[in-house]
């Protein structure tokens, strides 16, 4: 029977790890919207464009050739023929990607994408910030994942190589504002998603919660 989860929320709230551990827990596949966010960003800043200027990114957007991994224990991602594991992770992709996600071209063309690839697997974990609200919302389960930005910055900067903590909080609180300000679709909540507030329990504890509802 087919199954879709939605796990949307804010930078560092654990969204990658739960749905990573839930996809490889219900031998299902993982999609990561925000990689492919990131990719189209690295793509357009590999072909120079203006970031203030909207059809210059979504021309880029519609012409590059995405490779989207759906591994849970190892999701690699290519844009144009090359791997770009690493570069989508860096400060450059992270300070423009937000201009890039609120260009409406840029969304119909990466949520089609993503009705694709959910259309075309059982079981899938798709990880984002409007997966409940617009790319999927029948959802057979909608997880929202919070948590304190105090929090939030610990955890990006651990996994950051240990990135100075205040400064990755400042960083995330701008995206998250650009985010859920942005002119067209900005991010907001699911109604229906279950809130998990993960600032002070483990993901141990989260992803047995999580399972939980899934299998009653
Ligand atoms: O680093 P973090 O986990 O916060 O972000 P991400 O999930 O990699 O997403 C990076 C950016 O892509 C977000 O800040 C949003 O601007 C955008 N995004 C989006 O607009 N819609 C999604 N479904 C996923 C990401």
């Amino acid at each position: 029977e087919k199954c879709v989860v939605a796990v949307d929320g804010p930078s560092g709230s654990g969204k990658s790890t739960v749905s990573r551990r839930l996809a490889a827990a219900i031998d299902g596949v993982y999609l990561d919207t925000g990689a492919m966010y990131r990719a189209v960003t690295w793509a357009v800043l590999q072909g120079g464009a203006d970031l203030g200027d909207p059809d210059a990114i979504a021309k880029i957007a519609l012409e590059t050739e995405l490779s989207i991994g759906t591994d849970p224990s190892a999701p690699h991602f290519a844009a144009n023929g090359t791997n770009v594991d690493a570069a989508i992770r860096g400060t450059e992709v992270t300070q423009a990607v937000s201009a890039v996600a609120a260009v409406p071209a840029v969304r119909k063309h990466l949520v089609a994408l993503q009705q694709a690839i959910i259309a075309g697997q059982p079981r899938i974990i798709v990880e984002g910030r409007d997966i409940a609200s617009v790319v999927a919302p029948s959802a057979d389960l909608k997880v929202y994942l919070t948590a304190s930005s105090a929090a939030r910055a610990q955890r990006r900067s651990a996994e950051d190589a240990g990135s100075d903590v205040a400064a990755t909080e400042a960083s995330l609180l701008r995206r998250d504002k650009l985010d859920s300000s942005r002119a067209a679709d900005p991010l907001k909540q699911a109604s229906d998603a279950i809130e998990v507030d993960t600032s002070d329990i483990g993901i141990d504890e989260v992803v047995a919660y999580l399972l939980n509802l899934l299998n009653s």
